[in-house]
């Protein structure tokens, strides 16, 4: 048994999506959260940048925190920096990425896509997961700039976001997709809202589950599973009130364990 914290982090909330499932599936753990709203979109950011500030996060949270692990609860940190990561910390490092093969094995009609960041929808390491997982299957790639930023304000009934959303979405259920992952964490909170725009014959799945899964796995196999649930610890490099308003409207959590983070 080990009682050391597990680290999470994303550019905002949206990490927020994979915390949830995370407590659910292991909550005998203590997570640490870091928010780099002082950064946040990163959909939009450079691979070296997302390196920077993967960086940053991952060394306060080993060096300062002495976290047992860390899970990027961010598709865009995890398919520009996860290697970079592996490479520089002992610790085990488990990504989120898009959920292809679950995708591909849930079409019916061999028309699936992901939901994502720009920077997610151009990288390397999703065409790769694609010609691995969904080889002979459809796969289009859908942004939906300006998203992050409205979760992040929190008013998630925004006509904003439906206006986004409409225009990302409808043409893929033209195009006759009948699965669609969520590649970017901000969108599980978007949920209700692209279900009822694609309708129920479309599956719509996020990664949190099997990110909470795999991060069992691998705690088991290290033998890093705690035994102890405590209260969380968040830190934001952003506005601590903003993050506390979007923490108990997102996950309906009141919490005064929030920090500001300098990196
Ligand atoms: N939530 C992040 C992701 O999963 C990034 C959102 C952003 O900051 O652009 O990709």
């Amino acid at each position: 048994m080990n009682n050391q914290p597990i680290g999470v982090f994303d550019s905002g909330v949206g990490g927020l999506s994979v915390l949830r499932e995370l407590k659910k599936l292991l909550p005998n753990e203590t997570y640490i959260f870091v928010a780099d709203q002082k950064n946040v979109p990163y959909g939009g950011k450079t691979k070296d940048q997302l390196i920077q500030f993967s960086d940053s996060i991952v060394d306060f949270l080993v060096t300062k925190k002495k976290v047992k692990a860390v899970v990027i609860a961010c598709n865009t940190s995890t398919v520009y920096s996860i290697g970079f990561l592996r490479s520089k910390y002992k610790i085990p490092i488990i990504g989120t990425v898009p959920v292809i093969k679950t995708i591909a094995n849930l079409t019916k009609s061999g028309k699936t896509a992901v939901f994502s960041t720009p920077a997610t929808a151009k990288s390397q390491y999703l065409s790769d997961l694609i010609k691995k997982f969904a080889d002979g299957i459809i796969v289009y790639k859908v942004s939906g700039t300006g998203l992050e930023d409205l979760v992040e304000e929190g008013n998630l009934k925004s006509p904003k976001i439906n206006k986004i959303l409409h225009k990302s979405l409808i043409p893929l259920k033209e195009k006759g997709v009948d699965s669609i992952a969520l590649g970017c964490t901000h969108y599980p909170f978007l949920r209700d809202q692209i279900e009822a725009m694609m309708g129920s014959k479309v599956g719509i799945v996020d990664s949190g589950s099997a990110v909470a899964r795999h991060t069992r796995e691998v705690l088991t196999k290290e033998n890093l599973l705690g035994n102890l649930s405590s209260e969380d610890y968040f830190y934001t490099t952003g506005n601590r009130v903003k993050f506390k308003k979007a923490l108990k409207n997102l996950l309906d959590l009141d919490t005064e364990r929030i920090y500001n983070l300098n990196l």
